[in-house]
């Protein structure tokens, strides 16, 4: 696309849906009446590039259910932008954890979108929590979308990013895999990729790709792990602001304590604990600790947690 002809669609980039790591993302219709979401990428450095090369090229391939469809993008002088379907019930983060907006973007990188949720904004508490069943949905969803990149592309891609902000909701609150901006793919005989430079969210990043940037499939699972984490408990992992005040809060060292004492419907959000059952709940949690392991050898391969979900 040009960029006269985005800027037209966003209406002046006018309605903006949020705000990450790279840039803003705004809400806009195609002159055939196509609903997109244009991501506008500012800083426009070599790593800009490179990232935006990778996007394109990458996404640009897949079309699964579970992944979000790239409709197009404009590379015009310094400007880049890419073109997603418009995902009307916007991303998890906003579900799980209130309509406070996407909560920052990436390493450092964009200060907090603080957007209004997607068109839900006017919606009472309750009509925004997500039901017991359709969090299952959205976490076996986002599994099979990770399965997909990792098991059935030609070339595996690792995505390094997965987290609620990440995991776009359409309007049957089906379950999209997006950003593939720091998405890696791998060559045939690669099982693993050392990468200078590591971006990604603090509370979702693998202990290995943190300390020793080693990019395997296993960050990923890893990262699934601490989303299911947040599915099956409704609030956030890491709340770095508590955890300064009180250790406990961080959430996956509380589970791993509550299932030894009996107490696995405790970590269920308390807003749905009554429609879950027990048995389910068990293996979900059960589950996302096995991801979360620190040994990667001894986290499941993405397809076996679909299969297990
Ligand atoms: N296709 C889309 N449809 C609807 N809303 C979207 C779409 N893509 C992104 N958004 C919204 O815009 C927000 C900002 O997206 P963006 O990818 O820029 O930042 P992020 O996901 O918070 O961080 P990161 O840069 O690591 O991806 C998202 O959290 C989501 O709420
Ligand atoms: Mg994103």
């Amino acid at each position: 696309f040009s960029y006269s002809v985005l800027a037209s669609a966003t209406k002046g980039f006018s309605r903006k849906l949020g705000a990450g790591g790279f840039g803003s993302v705004y809400e806009g219709f195609l002159g055939d009446g196509r609903h997109v979401a244009v991501k506008k990428l500012e800083g426009t450095g070599t790593q800009g590039a490179r990232q935006f090369i990778a996007e394109v090229a990458t996404i640009g391939s897949i079309n699964h259910m579970n992944v979000v469809r790239l409709c197009g993008f404009c590379l015009e002088d310094s400007q880049r932008m890419l073109v997603y379907e418009f995902m009307p019930n916007g991303s998890l983060d906003r579900w799980l954890f209130g309509g406070g907006g996407s909560s920052g973007g990436s390493g450092g990188g964009g200060g907090g979108g603080g957007a209004e949720g997607i068109g839900d904004g006017n919606r009472s508490p309750e009509l925004r929590t997500l039901s017991w069943d359709r969090r299952i949905e959205i976490a076996l969803g986002t599994a099979r979308g990770l399965a997909y990149l990792h098991e059935e592309c030609s070339e595996p891609i690792i995505h390094l990013d997965v987290k609620p902000q990440n995991i776009l909701l359409d309007d049957r609150f089906v379950a999209k895999v997006a950003d593939f901006g720091m998405s890696k793919q791998l060559d045939d005989h690669d099982v693993s990729q050392v990468i200078t430079c590591v971006r990604g969210t603090p509370g979702y990043l693998a202990p290995e790709w943190l300390l020793h940037s080693i990019a395997t499939k296993k960050c990923d699972v890893y990262s699934f792990g601490m989303v299911l984490l947040e599915i099956i408990g409704g609030r956030k992992n890491l709340e770095v602001s508590r955890m300064n005040i009180d250790l406990a809060w961080y959430f996956p060292a509380w589970v791993v304590n509550e299932v030894r004492l009996g107490n696995l419907m405790g970590v269920v959000d308390p807003k749905v604990r009554s429609s879950a059952s027990e048995k389910v709940a068990t293996r979900l949690v059960h589950i996302a600790l096995w991801c979360i392991q620190e040994n990667a050898g001894s986290r499941p391969a993405m397809d076996e947690v679909v299969r297990m979900i």
